[in-house]
Formats: C-alpha cells, sequence, structure tokens
C-alpha cells in the first residue's frame, strides 16, 4: 500500500509524563494498493483500501507499508476510512459483543428491546463511533463529553448528553431516569465502581475499555460473588469482516467520521501531542 497513505492516531496511554510514553505504533490506515505479494489474489494495484496493523508492531506512519487489508468504496475517503480500525471496531465489539446491542439490519433487530446505553467520553474516537452505532442499534442512549461538545454529541444521535464536569455528570444520572443495560466506558478517567452501580439495570454492565489491575480485580470478585452488574474488561480483536461492516456503514451515509483535524506526516508529532492531550474530537489523521 503506498501513494497518499492516511493514517489515524490512536494511543495505548494518556497524561502522566515521559514515564508513560510508549513507542509510537500508529495502526490504522487508507489508501490504495500499489504493489502486491505473489500470492495475493484479492486487490490488485490501485485498488482502495484500508487495514489495520498489529499495537505490537504498528508500522502506518510511512509512506509505504505491506499490510493485510479490506476493500475501501470510492465514496469512502481515506481521510474517513483511516478512522475506523481501531476506534470504530472498538465500538462496535463493545456493542455487539458484551452490551447485547443488534445493529440494524441484523437478524434479531426488531425483535430485541431497545437497551440503554451510557457512553463515556462520547467525543472522543471510540465514542463517537459508539454513539452513532448504538442509534443504528435503535439503543436510547446517554452521553458524557465536555460542555463545548454537547451539541456536536447531541448530532450524533445522542437522546440525552451530560456534561462531564457537572455533578449530575459526574454522577452519570440519566436525566430521564434511565437504568443503564450497558455503559460503553471510553473516558479514561477512573470512575469508582460505586458510582456506576446505582445507574445499572439489573444485570448491567460496564464495557471498560482501559481494564487496569484494579478493573481485572473487581471483575474476578464480581465474577466470584454471582454479581448480576458487571465490570467487563474489553480489548477489541482485529477482524476483517467487522471493518467491512464499518466501511459499508460510511459508504451508505449511516456512519461517519469526525475529523478533529488533519497533520501532516512531517509534523507527526503535532497530532500525536493532542492525541496525547487526551482532549481531541473525533479522530486526528496523519496525511503524507
Ligand atoms: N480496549 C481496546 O481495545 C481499546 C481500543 C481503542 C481505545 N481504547 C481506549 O479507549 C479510551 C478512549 O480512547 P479514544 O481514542 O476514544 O479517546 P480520545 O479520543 O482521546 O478521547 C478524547 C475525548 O474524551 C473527552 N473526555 C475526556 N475526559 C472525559 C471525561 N471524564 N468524561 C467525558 N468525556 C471526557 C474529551 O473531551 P474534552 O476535550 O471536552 O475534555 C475528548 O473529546 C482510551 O483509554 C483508549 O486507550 C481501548
Amino acid at each position: 500500500m503506498g501513494g497518499k497513505l492516511m493514517r489515524a492516531v490512536q494511543y495505548e496511554s494518556y497524561g502522566g509524563g515521559a514515564t508513560v510514553l510508549k513507542p509510537i505504533t500508529a495502526t490504522d490506515v487508507a489508501e490504495e494498493v500499489l504493489e502486491i505479494g505473489a500470492e495475493a489474489k484479492k486487490f490488485r494495484p490501485g485498488d482502495k483500501v484500508v487495514a489495520v496493523f498489529s499495537h505490537f508492531v504498528g508500522g502506518g506512519l510511512a509512506e509505504f507499508t505491506v499490510a493485510k487489508e479490506s476493500a475501501r468504496p470510492p465514496e469512502v475517503s481515506p481521510e474517513e476510512a483511516a478512522g475506523l480500525p481501531i476506534a470504530g471496531l472498538t465500538a462496535l465489539q463493545a456493542l455487539t459483543g458484551p452490551a447485547g446491542v443488534f445493529l440494524h439490519g441484523g437478524p434479531t433487530a426488531d425483535a430485541a428491546r431497545p437497551k440503554n446505553i451510557l457512553v463515556t467520553a462520547a467525543s472522543g474516537g471510540v465514542g463517537h463511533y459508539a454513539v452513532q452505532l448504538a442509534k443504528l442499534g435503535n439503543a436510547h442512549v446517554t452521553a458524557t463529553c465536555g460542555a463545548r461538545n454537547l451539541d456536536f454529541v447531541k448530532s450524533l444521535g445522542a437522546d440525552e448528553v451530560l456534561d462531564y464536569r457537572t455533578p449530575e455528570g459526574t454522577a452519570l444520572r440519566s436525566p430521564s431516569g434511565k437504568k443503564y443495560d450497558a455503559v460503553i466506558h471510553c473516558s479514561m478517567s477512573a470512575i469508582p465502581w460505586s458510582t456506576f452501580k446505582p445507574c445499572l439495570s439489573e444485570g448491567g454492565k460496564v464495557i471498560d475499555l482501559t481494564p487496569g489491575p484494579r478493573s481485572m480485580c473487581t471483575f474476578v470478585f464480581q465474577k466470584l460473588t454471582f454479581s448480576r452488574k458487571l465490570l467487563v474488561p474489553l480489548l477489541m480483536t482485529p477482524r476483517a469482516d467487522n471493518l467491512e461492516v464499518l466501511v459499508r456503514l460510511v459508504k451508505e451515509g449511516r456512519l461517519r467520521t469526525k475529523i478533529d483535524s488533519l497533520h501532516p506526516l512531517t509534523r507527526v508529532e503535532d497530532g500525536w501531542a493532542k492525541s496525547l492531550g487526551g482532549h481531541a474530537t473525533g479522530k486526528l489523521i496523519i496525511q503524507p
């Protein structure tokens, strides 16, 4: 893959200064096939594609790269596609896995009871996809974000939006009194279980996208005590079929990538610094 390669910036850790900085492993890329290997059957040079690399290897911050890719229809721009892999797949797998939401068109979409979903940090990369996908799954969506993004998150389809710096936002309380069947917990803030628990329905789950030792202990304790309300750690698994679903939704105009800002490859550190700050709205894209 090569030429005008677009990359989305995605990090493993935020804040805390240089001691927590990890090697840069850009994982999400989108552009077109330049050459194919002898065994390649699915693609030809010139085909538009989107690809995701392993977190451990990275390799996306380059003008040319070797990847296993998924097709990208010409209607889906490389910038939009580059935002999708890690953030979109994480949102999709959290919702359609432990949260039990079925996207419209899925086998039980209409039969299933609409779920009450809370998305924390709904203005971020994962969160903004989670709100849109949850609405496609006919869920009632409550979301948290900063005051500057209230209108943006509403425009994604959220039914209720809370400013996370207000007492209601800190308590995660649904303005209409809903109890959440699932929380897609995208915020990097350490929210204690005692805050989540009273907001959950019987059998409600908090899907923790940034699991640390504390949440793993909570998870094990809850399992051992047969708790009905659960904290569920989730690590996304790259899957081509899931990525194809996301690309198709973008092509159909039912999912969009909010681009926070575009940064040239020669100034990649600017995009990196912005992401490390933890205040992006949507995705940061690096351009050639
Ligand atoms: N488990 C996995 O496989 C997986 C995959 C991808 C990502 N992740 C994790 O998922 C988390 C989210 O990643 P991301 O890329 O979506 O983050 P992000 O884009 O950096 O999120 C930034 C957004 O979060 C908002 N925000 C910050 N603190 C908040 C709070 N306490 N409450 C509500 N909103 C808040 C910010 O709003 P303001 O600017 O207004 O503060 C900003 O718009 C990260 O911890 C990441 O490591 C996990």
